[in-house]
This record gives structure tokens, C-alpha cells and sequence, in this order.
């Protein structure tokens, strides 16, 4: 099978490391990929959120299944444009994927399926939006509608910092994705994420996740896109992920269903647990970018034939082969992240790096430069490990580290304090 996997960060080498193990690929190609990508795969470069040019580049190339990573080309409709084309694809339609792409329609599907989660109201003005802030008080969380690269969210427990960020929202911070807002309620409780893929009829969980957010130890300082994550979370346990997927994941499945927009590819379900209930937080239509490397290490070449199960419907047919086995990953950023940092420093240590089932360091923002792997993004590596306890995973994760020589980078040391 050739197999085009669009994307370029931590999460699609985690894809092609998982993809490339198992005997079904033949070729594979990523458009853009990064340089540890390259040493897997033949990269490429093409505009992935331009439809046309996909479809075009997947016909130049016989590719057989097409792995959409990001959200951005599931926003723009390259899934749809692909299956027009005639190609099996894993990711969801344009439609579908409003529900990572509009916080707005997700909270009415939520609605509609009777799905629990934080009360809520929109708007489009801020006048009314600020109003409502002021009847409701804080705690209260300020959501621009749209996508806006993981910054759209402004949990504000004072009123001030609520009303500001309706301000700032409608005066164009977040451009587009700011004119319009939604409003919620605070919600309490210990965040996790849960990956289900969904054929538009069948459902099949393939885990769960805890990320870390803040950049600084102890879940201080600003949001990033993520710091470190690991696989499974304690807190989803068995009971809470039944609940989960009976009260919020099946109903928004079937609503999707119902109103002509069947959900294909993988569901990942932000959820917020307090005394064993879950309420749905967000839904993003897509993996998680750290988590999806601590799930890859976790299925290893299952993956390929669960993503393919996807696309071609016949998911009820399938299983996940468990081991009862832990992974963590670890980010390493270029200083200043999440503000501004320095492309281009030289990154050393990597070539001698084990790769193997139970440690891989995923590369997220690199090129290969004149004097070698260069840093070329803010999240950079994602140093991964995996064992038979967390500790253990964690431990092989830090020991990788230990040989990694960039001192322009940093990374968080308590990945996993929360589960350890
Ligand atoms: P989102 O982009 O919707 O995932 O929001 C980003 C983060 O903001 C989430 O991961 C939560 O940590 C936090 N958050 C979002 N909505 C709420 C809420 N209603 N209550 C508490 N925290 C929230
Ligand atoms: N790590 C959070 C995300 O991928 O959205």
C-alpha cells in the first residue's frame, strides 16, 4: 500500500514510526515531514491545505490511503476532496470536522444529543457578551468560536480579565475565529483526553491521555500546545470512559449521523472528570499533538490496519490488542517558547539515541541544516518513553534526554507528577 501522511510534527512522526512498522506499507510519503521524519520516509513538498493540490499530487503518486494529521486541512476540505477523487482517507469530512472547528456548533450538537457539558450562551456582540459575563460572575471561561491555534480560550477567574477578553476577541486578536464568542460555564474538576475512531457507525476507543498545558513545572505559567503527555490516564478508568462514551461520544456520533454529517477518523474528546462524571470540554477531530506520540508508541503497527478499518468503514470488525503497558513523552521547546524563540540552533546527541518499542524521540519542529538536526519550530522534540509502569516510562523518557545536547532548549521535569 503507498501511503501519503500529511503533516509535519510530533504527531506525524509518531504516525509514520507506527505506519512504517507494520508490512502492509510500502511507500510512504509526508508532505511536509521534518528531518526525523526523513529518516523513515520520503518527504514532500506540497501546500496540504490546498485541495487541489493533494488530490493531484495523490494521483501523480498511486497512493492508496491518505492519513490527514493536522486540523488545518480538515478545516479547509481536503478529506472531502480526496474521497470525491476516489481515495480512502482517515479524517474526517469538512463538516465533521466543525466540531474541533466551531466551539458554537459543538455546544449545540452537545445540546441536541443531550451530551453533558458546560452550560453556555453566544455571541456576537460584545455588549450582550460582556452583560452576561456581569449576571454570571466569575469563575467564567471566554472561548473565541473559531480556530485560533490553541489561544482561544481565556479562563478568567476574576470579571475583569472575562470582560478584557471579550474586548480583545472582538476587536480582532484572534482575527476571524474571534467574531464570535462563546461563554461558559467554569468547570471543576482533573482534565483528560479520550481517542475513539468512528466510522460514521461504529465506534472503537483506542485510549487515553493526560497533557500537560502550562509551560512551567507544577502546570504554571502561560497555555502551550502541549509540554508532555502520557498514556493511559489513571483518571479515565474503565467505569468514567463507559460513562463517557454512553453519554457524550455515541450521542454526538449519532446526532453527526442524523443531520447528514457522519463522523470518520479519529475522535479525540477533551473531557473534564469530577466524582467519576465526565463532561465533554472540547472535541478536536484529530490526534492530539503530544498525546498522539504516547498512543503510537503504545498500538505500534495496529494502528495502520484500526486508521484503515476507519476509512473503509468495517471498524466493527475490529479490536485493539492491549498490552498493559505505559508511555510518556516529554517536550523539549526552544527557549522563549511559548513567545518568541530562536530558529536554527543546533541540536547534538541524536543520531546515538536508541530507537526502538520502548524509547523514540519524535521530532516536531526540526530541519536538517548545515550544521546538522537545527531547531526549527518552538516544540521541538518529544522524547518518548515506554515500560511497564509509568515510572518506568518516564524514566526511559528522562535517560534520552540525559544525552541530548542542546542548550538552547528546555523541557519540563515533572511530566507525569500528577499520575506518579
Ligand atoms: P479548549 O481549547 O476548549 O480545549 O480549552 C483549552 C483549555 O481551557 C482546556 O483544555 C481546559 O483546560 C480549559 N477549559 C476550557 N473550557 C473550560 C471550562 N468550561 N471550564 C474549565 N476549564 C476549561
Ligand atoms: N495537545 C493538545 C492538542 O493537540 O490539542
Amino acid at each position: 500500500m503507498n501511503i501519503l501522511i500529511l503533516g509535519g510534527g510530533g504527531r506525524e512522526h509518531a504516525l509514520v514510526w507506527a505506519v512504517k512498522q507494520n508490512p502492509k506499507c510500502d511507500r510512504l510519503i509526508v508532505a511536509p515531514g521534518n528531518a526525523g521524519i526523513a529518516d523513515l520516509a520520503e518527504c514532500a513538498t506540497l501546500d496540504i491545505e490546498n485541495s487541489a493540490a493533494v488530490v493531484g499530487f495523490a494521483e501523480a503518486n498511486a497512493i492508496d490511503f491518505v492519513i490527514i494529521g493536522p486540523e488545518a486541512p480538515l478545516v479547509a476540505g481536503v478529506s472531502d476532496e480526496l474521497r470525491a477523487a476516489g481515495f480512502l482517507v482517515f479524517g474526517p469530512s469538512r463538516a465533521a470536522a466543525a466540531l474541533e472547528g466551531s466551539k458554537n456548533f459543538t455546544k449545540q450538537i452537545c445540546d441536541a444529543a443531550n451530551a453533558p457539558t458546560a452550560a453556555y450562551a453566544h455571541f456576537t456582540q460584545a455588549e450582550a457578551a460582556k452583560d452576561y459575563i456581569r449576571t454570571q460572575g466569575a469563575p467564567i471561561v471566554v472561548k473565541a468560536d473559531g480556530l485560533a491555534a490553541g489561544k482561544g480560550v481565556i479562563v478568567a477567574f476574576d470579571e475583569a480579565t472575562a470582560l478584557n477578553a471579550v474586548d480583545e476577541m472582538f476587536h480582532g486578536t484572534f482575527g476571524s475565529a474571534g467574531a464570535e464568542v462563546v461563554i461558559e460555564e467554569f468547570l471543576d474538576g482533573e482534565e483528560a483526553s479520550f481517542f475513539i475512531l468512528c466510522d460514521g457507525s461504529d465506534l472503537l476507543p483506542i485510549g487515553t491521555a493526560q497533557d500537560h498545558k502550562r509551560v512551567g513545572t507544577g502546570d504554571t505559567g502561560p497555555n502551550t500546545g502541549g509540554m508532555g503527555a502520557y498514556s493511559p490516564a489513571p483518571v479515565l478508568t474503565d467505569a468514567v470512559a463507559k460513562k463517557a462514551l454512553d453519554e457524550i461520544i455515541a450521542p454526538t456520533m449519532a446526532e453527526m449521523t442524523r443531520r447528514g454529517m457522519p463522523y470518520h477518523g479519529v475522535l479525540y474528546a477533551g473531557l473534564m472528570i469530577k466524582d467519576g462524571q465526565p463532561k465533554l470540554v472540547e472535541y478536536n477531530a484529530r490526534f492530539g499533538d503530544p498525546e498522539c506520540q504516547v498512543l503510537m508508541m503504545r498500538l505500534g503497527a495496529q494502528a495502520l490496519d484500526l486508521m484503515q478499518a476507519t476509512a473503509q468503514g468495517r471498524l466493527s470488525q475490529e479490536q485493539v490488542n492491549w498490552a498493559e503497558d505505559h508511555a510518556l513523552t516529554v517536550v523539549m521547546a526552544a527557549n522563549g517558547y511559548p513567545g518568541a524563540y530562536e530558529k536554527g540552533t543546533v541540536i547534538t546527541g541524536l543520531d546515538a539515541l536508541p530507537k526502538d518499542s520502548i524509547q523514540m524521540c519524535f521530532h516536531a519542529g526540526t530541519t536538517l541544516g548545515q550544521g546538522g538536526i537545527e531547531a526549527n519550530g518552538g516544540r521541538v522534540l518529544n522524547v518518548t518513553g515506554r515500560g511497564d509502569s509509568l515510572q518506568e516510562a518516564r524514566d526511559r523518557a528522562y535517560a534520552l534526554i540525559d544525552q541530548i545536547d542542546w542548550p538552547e532548549g528546555f523541557y519540563r521535569p515533572d511530566i507525569g507528577w500528577k499520575a506518579l
